[in-house]
């Protein structure tokens, strides 16, 4: 069981208000056999994990589990991509603006997606709205051909209102699709 496995790593007792949905997400992909994780803005070389996350050595743990997995996790500079190969086994580095490579994806790239992980724009109050417009955009990028069944998450909810999930929100309230949980951390199943 990945949950009750990665429990038992320092890196989840590192992780403070990200450890429950991190636990959700991976109890949504321990469902399924093996498929694609996809995430944009990866472990970075000034990576703390208690602020960032590390949510690529998360998904490199899955890997690990579960050998049916793959993952791609985008950035736009090449460090973070040196720092995934050094400190990952199994995740796959692609160097690229994230929502330029998303777009290039096909519906069958995505056709085994379980996991979107959005996490690449640095947000902060002052680029608030240029961050929350970057994370609706990489979803855009692969809105209609995303597999019915995929989550999609956003980190670094900060409120309700300030973050950058601010317009994935409001695009799924149009929507009508609830969030499947939402603290720090907020994800959704595409319908
Ligand atoms: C918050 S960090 C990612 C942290 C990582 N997910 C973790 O949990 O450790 C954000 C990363 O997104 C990258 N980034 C910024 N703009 C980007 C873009 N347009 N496309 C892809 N990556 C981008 C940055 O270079 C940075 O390394």
């Amino acid at each position: 069981m990945l949950a009750s496995k990665f429990i038992e790593t320092e890196h989840y007792s590192r992780i403070n208000v990200r450890q429950l949905t991190n636990l959700m997400m991976l109890e949504h992909l321990d469902k399924f056999e093996g498929g694609l994780i996809i995430e944009t803005g990866s472990l970075r070389p000034e990576c703390q994990i208690d602020t960032d996350g590390g949510s690529t050595l998360v998904w490199d743990f899955v890997l690990n589990e579960k050998p049916n997995y793959r993952a791609l996790s985008i950035d736009i500079r090449p460090e973070p991509g040196e720092h995934v190969k050094k400190n990952c086994k199994h995740v796959q580095p692609i160097c690229s603006d994230s929502i330029t490579y998303l777009n290039s994806l096909t519906e069958e790239d995505v056709k085994d997606l379980r996991l979107l992980y959005l996490d690449s724009f640095d947000w902060s109050q002052e680029i608030h709205m240029q961050s929350a417009f970057h994370h609706m955009c990489e979803l855009a990028a692969l809105w209609r051909i995303l597999p019915s069944g995929c989550m999609i998450v956003v980190d670094d909810r900060h409120t309700e209102e300030m973050g950058k999930h601010f317009l994935v929100d409001q695009f799924f309230q149009r929507l009508k699709v609830e969030p499947i949980f939402k603290s720090y951390q907020i994800g959704w199943i595409k319908p």
